[in-house]
């Protein structure tokens, strides 16, 4: 069903906004914090990716919070091409207010307010009741919508929270105006399933709720953040709140880049699209690692090093024949000059004399078969077998 929202007017079926929360959820890792011009250099570059909403930071959290948010808000915040910026803010006069007054600049602006809703959290943490739980989101969402259209709300740590409850406080939420509602597993705790049954239980009960953006925000506790995300989108989600490279608290938060070519590779599966330009995805994580001096792993999906290498020899051969054996998306639409053929221990002849071609080498069977049982013999010793070490050795075959 289409809705029509404050910020991007008709939405089909199909769309998916895409919520980034680098700079806010991201920034909140151990390590991660960037200064005020490192922030910016993201803003423009997550700008120029695509994404629909910049959660620029946490206003009321410190004097460099509220500057950050505001700086992004007068720069990026002023671009044609602008994002939604948000800013988060606690359900409470002062957080709502001072988000409020960091966004003022923005074209394009959205308060995004927080309260916890499980029994855990309302007892311990905000010593409230359930009641009060519910009165302090009116009262907040009240307040925010007379400084922004756009307003969201989130129920922090909605997967362990009673769902009779939640479509209490959901209902409330949409009643005092909130244009996208959020069910975070803050602590990483859901499985797919669970996000199934708590999406359905809210779209199934809670009246309001073909009016809103249904959104989901994923933590990677038991390594679950990108299947949970879209478990959300198949059961109505229609927002996904993610972060370049899955930083974020702990164990990070669903990764922007797997949710995006997790969307584009299986449309058979998850028919839904979105604006992000793929082809920025590498430059994006790269751009981050720089800031941040935390480098992605080898293995991350997309954006690792060896996220398109191929070492061993079967697989090789048939990258050689036709890269689709063994890429289900190409090294280019994700920013990725070519997929790389590593050679190591594992590597057959097809690869190796695809190499020795590319170095400008062409030589007979004889002398390929020759050096092809000297390189295996160097790699068995060495872990990565380099151009020059390969140069090295066919030159001495050439001269043998
Ligand atoms: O994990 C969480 O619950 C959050 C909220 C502020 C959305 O980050
Ligand atoms: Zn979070």
């Amino acid at each position: 069903m289409s809705i029509n929202h404050p910020s991007f007017g008709m939405l089909d079926d199909r769309r998916i906004i895409i919520f980034d929360t680098t700079l806010r959820d991201g920034e909140q890792s151990p390590g991660f914090s960037m200064n005020l011009s490192e922030k910016i250099r993201m803003a423009e570059a997550l700008t120029e990716l695509g994404v629909d909403v910049l959660e620029a930071g946490f206003a009321i959290a410190s004097p460099g919070d509220f500057e950050s948010v505001k700086a992004i808000a007068e720069s990026v915040g002023q671009r044609a091409d602008t994002p939604v910026i948000a800013s988060l803010a606690r359900a409470g006069q002062m957080d709502v207010l001072r988000a409020a007054e960091a966004l003022k600049a923005a074209k394009r602006r959205r308060i995004h307010i927080v309260i916890a809703t499980s029994d855990l959290h309302m007892k311990v943490k905000l010593r409230l009741t359930p009641d009060e739980v519910i009165q302090q989101t009116v009262d907040s969402i009240t307040l925010a919508r007379q400084h922004a259209d756009d307003v969201e709300w989130s129920a922090e740590d909605a997967t362990r929270s009673d769902p009779d409850f939640l479509c209490r406080v959901v209902e409330a939420a949409i009643r005092a105006g909130a244009t996208t509602i959020n069910l975070p597993d803050t602590v990483g705790y859901a499985l797919p399933a669970d996000m199934e049954r708590m999406y359905s239980n809210i779209v199934n009960r809670v009246p309001g709720v073909e009016k809103i953006i249904l959104s989901t925000h994923n933590h990677n506790d038991l390594g679950m953040g990108v299947a949970n995300t879209l478990a959300a989108i198949q059961a109505g989600a229609r927002q996904v709140e993610t972060t370049i490279n899955g930083i974020g608290e702990r164990a990070g938060n669903a990764s922007l880049e797997e949710i995006v070519m997790a969307i584009r590779t299986r449309q058979d599966a998850i028919p839904r699209s979105n604006n992000i330009k793929t082809t920025h995805l590498l430059r994006l994580s790269k751009l981050l690692a720089t800031i941040t001096g935390f480098d992605v792993q080898p293995n991350k999906a997309i954006v690792g090093r060896n996220a398109f290498a191929h070492e061993a020899g079967i697989h090789q051969d048939g990258v050689l024949k036709d890269a689709a054996t063994y890429e289900i998306m190409t090294p280019e639409s994700v920013g990725w000059k070519t997929n790389s053929l590593v050679l190591g221990k594992h590597s057959g002849r097809a690869a190796f004399r695809d190499k020795l071609n590319t170095l400008g080498y062409t030589i007979g069977d004889n002398q390929l078969n020759d050096a092809f049982r000297r390189f295996k013999e160097l790699a068995d010793r060495k872990k990565v077998v380099f151009d020059d070490d390969i140069v090295a050795l066919v030159d001495d075959e050439v001269m043998l």
